[in-house]
């Protein structure tokens, strides 16, 4: 199991600290809603309006598939990944998996002026990061091996802390 996936709400920091991570620890970094983009050439917003969430949720579920079994890469997700419990499944087994929790308070302020997710172009954006994280936050933490709450600290700190945690809780 030498890959990791970083699961959580979107604005929660997986790309940031997925690259960083894989910086220090000499591995791949991908990066599933890049890869989509990068092997469709549209956007994840495109998609949504063209394909419905549906069909960006099959290409979700595509990716992963391929991507589990990879070694040394660290993987960041897009916040929906975890609906399907087909998903869920693949990521358990897949490698290690840690939830980088952020508060939907916070989420709300570092989203604000987000214009590249779809799910959040609405008039009452607190309220849809809410009820998603109602919904999901169980559901990351279901799927995950490490939770990390996140909260107002640094990147580099975040890291060192997602390190600490990892070498707590090594596979049995
Ligand atoms: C989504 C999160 C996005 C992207 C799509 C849907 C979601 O990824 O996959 O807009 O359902 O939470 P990020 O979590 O990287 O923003």
């Amino acid at each position: 199991m030498e890959s990791l996936f970083l699961i959580g709400m979107m604005g929660c920091g997986k790309t940031t600290l997925g690259r960083q991570l894989a910086r220090t620890r000499g591995w791949d970094f991908l990066d599933f809603d890049a890869e989509i983009e990068q092997r469709t050439g549209v956007s994840v917003r495109h998609i949504f309006d063209v394909e419905g969430e549906a069909g960006f949720r099959d290409r979700e579920t595509a990716l992963l598939r391929e991507f589990v079994g990879r070694e040394h890469a660290v993987f960041a997700t897009g916040g929906g990944i975890v609906l399907r419990p087909e998903n869920r499944e693949l990521l358990r087994t897949g490698g290690r998996v840690v939830y980088l929790h952020v508060t939907p308070r916070e989420l709300a302020l570092r989203l604000k002026q987000d214009t590249r997710r779809p799910l959040l172009q609405v008039a009452d954006r607190e309220a849809v990061i809410e009820s998603l994280y109602q919904l999901r936050d169980p559901l990351y933490r279901e799927t995950a091996h490490l939770v990390v709450a996140l909260g107002g600290r640094s990147a580099r700190h975040s890291v060192e802390l997602i390190e600490r945690g990892l070498s707590a809780c090594q596979p049995s």
